[in-house]
């Protein structure tokens, strides 16, 4: 059975978590069959956007923990468990989560590696490892207190409760709550507005809000500044200002 069912409308590519029977655990061959899936996909230049979603019970309920209970701590460290992950997080085309359901864990951590995460009402935000004797593995500590603060982030991660969607937009972890039946629609039509600008100008954008996570300040206003005055060396940049001079829609090339 194909844990990820992939679909292409246009310049999004959507990739369905499927392992119906465990709510979307993510195991070993959903990490390598995703990034093998969209490896690919993100060197083609008619690709604009992935979109990542699980069904309507879950996004991901978690890492498989029938896959990690009887690991050692050697074989943990000889695999570097989980490292594939970075594969995913490493991807340069922009990545929309849309959530419904349960995203626990791994399914939460795989959220946050996405650049948006677009919820349905009914979606469940938590990192529960705590209640499983573990911590978050996936870069839970790291990201989720980048996106809503030490306060929240200890609170989730210490007490494994979890957050509904309301909460998590309020704190910062959502970008969008919508009803669960118009999430798709909203996905979609976010997924295309992305995928219609310029390639290189949104690799920039996406490159240069993540530095905001990681350099100071000083670092951040340069990378930013000097990505900038980069772009003026691309067609889109002139393409797209002619365009707004001459009242017209613009035609982005990537180049
Ligand atoms: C493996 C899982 C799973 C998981 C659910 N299942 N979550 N299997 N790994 N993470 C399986 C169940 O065993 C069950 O299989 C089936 O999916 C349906 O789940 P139920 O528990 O029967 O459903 P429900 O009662 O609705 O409860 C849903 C739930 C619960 C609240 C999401 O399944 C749950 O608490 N799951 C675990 C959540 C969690 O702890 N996630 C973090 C994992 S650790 P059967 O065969 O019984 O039908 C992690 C990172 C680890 O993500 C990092 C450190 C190394």
């Amino acid at each position: 059975m194909d844990v990820i069912k992939i679909e292409q409308h246009g310049r999004v590519v959507t990739a369905r978590l499927h392992r119906p029977t465990v709510l979307n655990a993510l195991n070993s061959e959903v990490m390598t069959e995703l990034v093998a899936a969209l490896s690919p996909l993100d060197l083609d230049p008619d690709v604009g956007c992935f979109v990542i979603t699980g069904s309507e019970r879950a996004f991901a309920a978690g890492a498989d923990i029938k896959e990690m209970a009887a690991k050692s701590f050697a074989e943990m460290a000889e695999e570097d468990f989980f490292a594939g992950w970075e594969g995913f997080a490493a991807l340069r085309t922009p990545k929309i989560a849309a959530v419904r359901g349960y995203a626990l864990g791994g399914g939460c951590e795989l959220a946050m590696m996405c650049d948006l995460i677009l919820a349905g009402e009914s979606a469940v935000f938590g990192q529960p490892e705590i209640k499983l004797g573990v911590i978050p593995g996936i870069g839970g500590t790291q990201r989720l207190t980048g996106l809503v603060g030490k306060a929240k982030a200890m609170d989730l991660i210490l007490t494994g409760r979890t957050m509904d969607a309301r909460e998590a937009e309020r704190c910062g972890l959502v970008s969008r709550v919508v009803p669960d039946e118009r999430l798709a629609q909203e996905v979609a039509e976010a997924a295309a507005a992305i995928a219609s600008y310029g390639r290189t100008a949104v690799r920039a954008a996406r490159e240069a809000v993540e530095r905001a996570l990681e350099v100071g300040l000083r670092e951040g206003l340069l990378f930013e500044r000097r990505t900038f005055h980069a772009l003026f060396a691309t067609e889109d940049q002139s393409e797209g200002m002619r365009a707004f001079l001459d009242k017209r829609a613009p035609r982005f090339t990537g180049h």
